[in-house]
């Protein structure tokens, strides 16, 4: 099958208006795993036609991060779009994102944006607010479908499409895993084996966590299981990132450095009080 491959805005947009129906967009930087394929099938469900756009995108990268060695795959990024048939993916590079330079305007994430990862990456949910918002304008997608490994990306992408009302539906799809409970990511390929290994030790202490009925002892166990290792922070809050109920849904976060990569997962936990 074929898969329409464009670069500029002007092709993007005129690639676009030969969709009929419904269009469901899956945002990337690339590097494209199982997850993204995941992504790509829910979009397909969904939607008449899936866009891909593939970015990786300086604005939400801090000084001395990885935007320099993030892995640049895109061949088989398009052998894996093509792979789970999707219709159209936009590769723009800087100059064609940001034509005239870093935006002087950006997306303020407001509170939710300077917690959890926010407090660790200070600036970075504004960058990823701020391309995803264009990239909203660019793809006049219907839907859009993103990753809930990255659940705090996600309950700020919701809320920014609530505050300032962008046409969009947002959809969260559950994080695809390894057989052995890893999360997958883009970031894991800078794992050697034996940090692939030490890794598990956030699925592990996630999974302790959930099995516990109140906010106390998930918390107790999942950090009995993170003893030892370097944790940026282990959180439980309510499904919308705010305080943890006594009881009812809510979520466990974790982000740790395993070497020198660091790591996030989140898992959905019922907690059922005292
Ligand atoms: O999740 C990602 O890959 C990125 O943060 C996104 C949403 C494509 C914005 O650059």
């Amino acid at each position: 099958m074929t898969i329409e491959l464009v670069h500029t805005r002007g092709d993007l947009a005129a690639a676009r208006k030969a969709l009929p129906g419904t269009v469901a967009v899956v945002m990337t930087m690339g590097a494209l795993h199982e997850g993204h394929r995941e992504l790509i099938r829910a979009a397909r469900r969904h939607a008449d036609h899936v866009l891909v756009t593939i970015f990786v995108n300086p604005l939400q990268f801090g000084p001395g991060e990885d935007f320099d060695r993030y892995p640049r795959t895109l061949d088989s990024d398009l052998a894996a779009c093509r792979a789970e048939r999707a219709d159209l993916v936009f590769a723009p590079d800087r100059p064609e994102m940001y034509p005239g330079g870093e935006p002087v305007v950006r997306v303020d994430p407001g509170p939710l944006g300077d917690v959890l990862e926010g407090a660790v990456r200070p600036g970075h949910f504004s960058g990823v607010l701020t391309v995803v918002c264009k990239l909203f304008l660019l793809t006049a997608a219907d839907v859009a479908f993103f990753g809930e490994k990255d659940y705090q990306q996600l309950a700020l992408i919701k809320r920014m499409v609530r505050d300032l009302e962008i046409p969009v539906g947002v959809r969260g799809v559950p994080t695809v895993r390894e057989p052995d409970g890893l999360a997958l990511s883009s970031r894991n390929r800078y794992l050697s084996a034996e940090h692939r290994q030490a890794a598990l030790v956030l699925s592990r202490a996630l999974r302790a966590g959930a099995e516990r009925d109140t906010a106390a002892g998930a918390l107790a166990a999942a950090e009995s299981v993170l003893s030892g290792v370097p944790v940026d922070y282990l959180a439980l809050t309510d499904p919308d990132l705010g305080p943890a109920p006594r009881s009812g849904p809510a979520r466990l976060l974790v982000a740790a450095r395993i070497g020198t990569t660091r790591l996030l997962d989140n898992v959905p936990l019922q907690l059922k009080g005292v």
